[in-house]
């Protein structure tokens, strides 16, 4: 399947590893509005003047689109009426109303759309949802998950903390993966109630940390954090408590451990993976090594997916607007003080 990248910026420069490792994808060419920056990121592979010249393009199969939020939805619907299959990274966009907008496209057009949320692939967290999914931790009770740094020092450039390029704050930025793991393991979210605070960095319209608490029919209940306060550095941890025991997956370093209960309060087993290859990768390379690793993974089924194939554990189009929604609902939620209920059907 031949790629092309929209946006040659930091995460592109990880895509194009990625489709480099992939077994079958192939970099059909790159775009952005920077040419300079289109042409570095190129190498060998062909650099389009516009977008339309790169849509229009009978040598692309399917476009990832690595630029700011606020372009998500213009690009990807731009390159689905084109006929492309779309791979949007996160957040989808700044807007439930664009999520919608690009939800709707694909449907229509019968076109692939997924949301980059590789943190689905990190070792540790699908442990934990073989934990889950298995029966191993016995009936789910409740998931719990944090994901923090250390704010405005992480951020290259002001978008990042742009309401209106982003669409919020740490819930949109790192808690956007964060919100999309306790929805893939606890499963459909029916009601959110959620808290902002914003008084570390004091930024415009933008929460520095959220906090929200999930429900779904079923019973199991989510709680989450995503912070912009976090000074002991990048880190993030995902639980998932269930009536025979427990999973834990822990970044950075990459870490898992399950707990399981031959019944419940009997004896304890307990198995921890310290994933010492990748750890020991991450020292020499960097965390980009692990990065394009789930990268890579996300990659293949993608092309799977596109080919009708079973596709692991990749977003949907579906996972992303759900993310979307529930964080708008944190908002909601904050400022009117009750439970938000989700949508039944998108
Ligand atoms: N999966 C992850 O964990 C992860 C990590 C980092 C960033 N991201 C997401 O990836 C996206 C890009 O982030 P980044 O860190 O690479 O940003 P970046 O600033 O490094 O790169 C963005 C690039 O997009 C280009 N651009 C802007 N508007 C454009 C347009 N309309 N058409 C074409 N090119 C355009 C810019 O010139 C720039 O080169 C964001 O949505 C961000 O949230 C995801």
């Amino acid at each position: 399947m031949r790629f092309a990248l929209v946006g040659a910026g930091a995460i592109a420069a990880l895509r194009k590893g990625a489709i480099e490792a992939a077994p079958g994808a192939q970099l059909g060419g790159v775009f952005d509005i920077d040419a300079s920056k289109a042409v570095v990121l190129a190498g060998d592979a062909p650099v389009f003047a516009t977008l339309a010249a790169l849509t229009s393009s009978p040598a692309i199969d399917a476009v990832i689109v690595s630029t700011p939020p606020d372009t998500h939805a213009e690009i990807a619907v731009a390159a689905m009426n084109a006929g492309k299959h779309v791979l949007v990274e996160k957040p989808m966009a700044n807007s439930l109303a664009s999520c919608r907008t690009m939800l709707e496209t694909s449907r229509e057009l019968n076109r692939v759309l997924t949301v980059g949320f590789n943190h689905r692939y990190f070792p540790a967290v699908k442990a934990l949802r073989h934990a889950v999914t298995s029966g191993e931790i016995g009936k789910l009770s409740y998931v719990r998950g944090f994901a923090g740094h250390t704010g405005l020092s992480e951020f290259k450039s002001a978008w990042m903390y742009s309401k209106d390029v982003m669409g919020g704050g740490a819930l949109f930025d790192n808690g956007i993966h964060m919100i999309d793991l306790v929805h893939h393991i606890m499963g459909p979210v029916d009601k959110v109630y959620g808290k902002t605070v914003d008084d570390i960095w004091a930024l415009d319209r933008v929460e520095d940390n959220g906090f929200a608490l999930l429900s779904s029919e079923s019973g199991v209940v989510g709680s989450l954090h995503a912070s912009w306060s976090e000074w002991k550095g990048y880190h993030f941890y995902l639980e998932a408590y269930g009536s025979m025991g427990m999973a834990r997956a822990y970044y950075a370093p990459m870490q898992s451990t399950i707990i399981t209960m031959e019944k419940p309060g009997g004896r304890t087993k307990r198995k921890t993976n310290y994933y010492l290859p990748l750890i020991i990768e991450e020292k020499l390379r960097g965390w980009q090594s692990t990065a394009v690793r789930t990268l890579c993974e996300e990659l293949v089924d993608f092309m799977n997916l596109c080919e009708g194939k079973p596709a692991g554990c990749i977003a949907t189009a579906e996972d992303g607007f759900r993310s979307i929604e529930i964080a708008q609902a944190v908002y909601e939620s904050n400022a009117s003080d009750n439970a938000v209920s989700m949508m039944r059907d998108i």
